[in-house]
């Protein structure tokens, strides 16, 4: 990564106080981080305690199996019902929960009470069709309300989703449906995307034709479809959303769960070709998710409206459009399209119709916003905004201060704020009425989370130096396994520091840089992961999607760095000696692309493409991809001489140069 780093000297200096008036009238204070640090555990156990639990637990963290974790455990709760039930019970039920904005123009408002009822009645309908307490039900939908009511009817019966993002390919989904072996999807015809349907259905029919021999219903939301085409109809498998809660009523009583109770499952990519099915269980998960969602947004859940725009099919869209939102009783808005559809200042439009109070958004979409000009926010009236949120990537100080001045009338704090699928909920963050903020740095640790900056055997090291990042202590809402996969799971996140005093820490895949404040700047990810858009994609899995091309030897993938999208993906390709010809005429390298768009998903589309003669390895064979990083980047290239053969690199940089 170079923007944090190469801005540190230049802006280290400045410093943003939380403005006095936020400040006096902040959710979090200050003494927040002595309560935690006088009991660390007593702490969780009061944020634990905010939830309402069917049953009490007695005890907060069973450490005795690391990196096993349970939380909460004796304790029962149902995750639907805190976000839902005891707001309506609470005298709440006016209150709206969701706003939402689809991309045509069209609009819908569901109040606590209105999606109360739907959500029982959904989960009505998913009993009706089988679908039991420990039972996986996949998720293939655009943003809108029926994403959420999906997600909670199945937490609310004790079932597990895994919510797939609706811009993952067919094969994206079969391999999803299969390692979860669901039981259901949930999708819709189509969904709108830039002035267009997007069509859903067709790909999880053809998921579904490949494999995914464990589905026995697919429940069709009507949404959006093109009606000049037909859509296909699997007879007794098929069923259409809004037929089926029609014979359902909305009378349901959400039971109790244990704790430890799967809630979801969320693949995620990681180092080798197959993304880790991610594993989250309820209480744990759903007390930080709800602390942090309060204390970071410093959420007033009677007059803030909320709107974080990511996707559902994300982490954040689970942590903080759906469970922590929610959880607190706030307003939320969800919107289904682009930003910049049908007007490039859509975003900004949404803030003022809703009068969006909070907004949590990627620093791509800053950068892409910066890029096009400050005159088109400036068309909205956004006196409404009085926090901003970054999260997914580094965000450059450029950048913050953009965001700080044009989006927030230099009034309104930045949260940024650091964590990942596998931790659940936020990490590190500043606390907006209490952190002096740095534009870059996401600052410290939130009280109760214990990350240190440690060298390559695990020492801590002291501030003003650079190493990686860990979380030394257990967390409420840790990833609790990959599924089906423990040896996995052990070896990914807790083998490197399993033999430090202390541990097993957890080795977050990031590096990361304490200044001599001790404040914390993210360096980027240190393995074979990229961050493009602020999404992670693997290295491995688009190889392995390339290799699987018929015309395809070999192939490389590195992220190289982007101006807007942090990093973009550039492929190095070899071509079979046979195929030496399709591989060599125009378009061939389109082709290629377009591959991997279909198989994965447009947003693992390789930026560029390169057919190669040779890749740069080891004497041992291993590919030496920070080599071909320098390369795409247009650097001079780093040390070569462990090569097998150095001319191969002179031979890449002059293809690229050209
Ligand atoms: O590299 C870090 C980066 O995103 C990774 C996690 O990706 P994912 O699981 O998809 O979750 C993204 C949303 C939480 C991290 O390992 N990352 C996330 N937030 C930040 C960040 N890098 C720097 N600053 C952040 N605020």
């Amino acid at each position: 990564m170079t923007g944090p780093i190469e801005h540190l000297e230049t802006l280290a200096g400045k410093v943003f106080l939380p403005p006095e008036e936020f400040a006096a009238n902040a959710v979090a204070t200050a003494a927040l981080y002595d309560e935690a640090r006088a009991d660390r555990l007593g702490f969780w156990a009061d944020q634990a305690r905010s939830l309402h639990w069917h049953k009490p637990f007695t005890e907060v963290l069973d450490w005795d199996n690391p990196p096993f974790a349970r939380w909460f455990a004796d304790g029962e709760l149902n995750v639907a019902y805190n976000c839902l039930d005891r707001h309506v019970l609470a005298g709440n039920g006016d209150r709206v929960a969701l706003y939402f904005e689809g991309e045509p123009g069209d609009s819908r408002t569901l109040t606590y009470a209105q999606l109360t009822s739907e959500v029982k009645r959904a989960a009505n309908l998913l009993l009706a069709l089988g679908v039991q307490a420990g039972d996986r039900v996949a998720i293939y939908l655009p943003m809108i309300p029926e994403a959420v009511i999906a997600m909670l009817a199945v937490a609310r019966i004790g079932a597990a989703h895994s919510v797939i993002f609706g811009g993952f390919s067919a094969e994206s989904i079969r391999a999803r449906v299969e390692d979860a072996e669901a039981k259901l999807v949930i999708t819709a015809d189509g969904g709108w995307r830039r002035g267009k349907v997007s069509p859903l259905k067709p790909a999880v029919d053809a998921a579904l034709e490949a494999g995914g021999a464990t589905v026995e219903k697919v429940l069709v939301v009507q949404r959006a479809w093109d009606d000049s085409q037909e859509l296909a109809w699997t007879e007794g498998r098929d069923l259409w959303w809004h037929e089926e809660l029609a014979q359902v009523d909305d009378d349901h009583e959400a039971k109790p769960f244990e704790a430890e109770n799967p809630l979801f499952i969320l693949y995620t990519s990681g180092t080798t070709g197959n993304p880790k099915g991610i594993l989250h269980t309820s209480g744990g998960y759903l007390t930080q998710v709800a602390y942090t969602h309060k204390n970071v947004f410093d959420l007033h859940p009677e007059t803030d409206v909320y709107w974080s725009t990511a996707d559902v099919g994300w982490i954040t869209g689970h942590s903080y459009v759906v469970y922590g939102p929610l959880a607190n009783g706030a307003s939320v808005v969800i919107y289904e399209g682009t930003p910049d559809t049908p007007r490039p200042g859509r975003w900004w439009e949404i803030i003022e119709k809703y009068k969006v109070s909070i907004l949590y958004a990627a620093p791509t979409a800053i950068r892409s916003f910066m890029k096009a000009g400050r005159e088109i926010p400036a068309r909205s009236d956004l006196s409404s905004l009085r926090l901003l949120g970054s999260v997914g990537e580094p965000i450059n100080p450029e950048a913050w201060l953009w965001y700080h001045e044009v989006i927030g009338g230099n009034r309104a704090p930045i949260v940024d704020t650091w964590w990942q699928t596998e931790t659940g909920g936020i990490m590190i963050s500043p606390l907006p009425g209490v952190t002096a903020t740095k534009p870059g740095s996401a600052q410290t640790p939130l009280p109760g989370i214990s990350v240190e900056v440690v060298d390559d055997k695990g020492n801590i090291l002291p501030n003003d130096s650079a190493g990686l990042l860990a979380v030394t202590e257990p967390w409420p809402g840790m990833l609790r396994g990959i599924w089906g996969d423990p040896e996995r799971f052990i070896d990914t996140y807790w083998s490197k520091f399993a033999d430090v005093p202390g541990g097993p820490l957890y080795f977050a895949g990031d590096g990361a840089r304490r200044d001599e404040d001790g404040d914390v700047w993210l360096l980027g990810r240190v393995d074979d992961v990229m961050n493009v858009s602020g999404h992670r994609l693997s290295t491995a899995e688009i190889e392995s999607c390339l290799v699987g091309h018929p015309w395809v030897a070999e192939a490389a993938v590195v992220g190289a760095h982007d101006d807007t999208t942090g990093q973009a993906v550039v492929a190095f390709v070899i071509a079979k000696a046979r195929h030496a010809g399709e591989a060599g005429a125009d378009g061939a390298t389109n082709t290629l692309r377009a591959h991997v768009a279909t198989q994965i998903g447009a947003i693992a589309r390789p930026r560029e493409l390169f057919i190669v003669n040779e890749l740069p390895k080891t004497r041992s064979g291993k590919i030496m991809r920070r080599l071909l990083r320098d390369a795409a980047e247009g650097r001079t290239l780093g040390d070569t001489t462990t090569l097998t053969d150095a001319s191969v690199m002179k031979a890449i940089a002059d293809r690229l140069r050209h």
